[in-house]
């Protein structure tokens, strides 16, 4: 009885979670997707015993893997991961993404790069030719936000993109906090003709804390789709 969107995701999830081995350091992602990694992985511990660690990239994530038994520890504990199996908003056939719709990308950034291997879990509707046609996150400081937002409308002028939109992002009339205590920018791309070089530059405007592009991060790809078929890009 599941909508064919969340049988993708949670086949993609199930298949994932299986590559999860006793012993392990797994930093666990964010989301709708990972959320069903996170319950596949509860399953397996509670039946096989599957004994790992876990190091979630969210207060949301951190609370289920904990409601369900798994073993939480901070990435300090753990010092380096063996795997990060997380979900994505857009992934393209270079296996580049963009993520932070749950405005994690930060802590799912420095998650996913201090693992040996990240794989990404995802519904068929996020594979896309080219990024940009979901919003991009942008994680910045709230002190002089306004001043950050126009040097990177600056920023945008120069470089491949089709719009240069840029909002706040707001929930009930006040600015999203991220686990960090940070503000969040859409900035409404349409188009991102070159990942590397768009990612490289917003880092570099004061006030920013991070992009939510992952360019070279992903190393796997298991895309669901909505009749139980898996798929596998490397
Ligand atoms: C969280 O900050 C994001 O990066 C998520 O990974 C992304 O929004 C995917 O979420 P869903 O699995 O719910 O689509």
């Amino acid at each position: 009885d599941l909508t064919p969107v969340e049988k993708a995701k949670f086949v993609a999830a199930k298949q994932a979670s299986r590559m999860v081995e006793d012993g392990m350091r797994v930093g666990l992602g964010t989301g709708s997707t990972a959320e069903w990694l996170v319950r596949c992985l509860g399953e397996r511990l509670r039946e096989e015993g599957l004994s790992f660690r876990a190091v979630p990239t969210s207060h949301r994530t951190a609370e289920l893997a904990r409601e369900l038994g798994i073993e939480v520890v901070s990435l300090e504990e753990a010092g380096w991961l063996d795997l990060t199996i997380d979900g994505a908003d857009e992934v393209d056939g270079a296996l580049n993404l963009i993520k932070g719709g749950g405005a994690a990308l930060l802590h799912e950034k420095i998650v996913a790069t201090a693992s040996d291997r990240m794989v990404v879990i995802a519904d068929a509707t996020k594979r896309v030719e080219t990024l940009g046609a979901f919003p991009l996150p942008v994680e910045v400081i709230s002190f002089g936000w306004q001043a950050t937002k126009a040097l990177i409308e600056e920023t945008l002028v120069g470089l491949d993109v089709l719009g240069r939109e840029v909002e706040l992002r707001e929930k009930g009339g006040e600015p999203v906090r991220t686990d960090e205590g940070n503000y969040v920018l859409d900035l409404h791309l349409n188009r991102i003709g070159n990942a590397r070089q768009l990612g490289l530059a917003l880092n570099q405007i004061a006030g920013v804390v991070e992009n939510g592009l992952f360019v070279d991060i992903c190393d796997t790809l298991i895309l669901g789709h909505g009749d139980g078929k898996v798929e596998r890009f490397e």
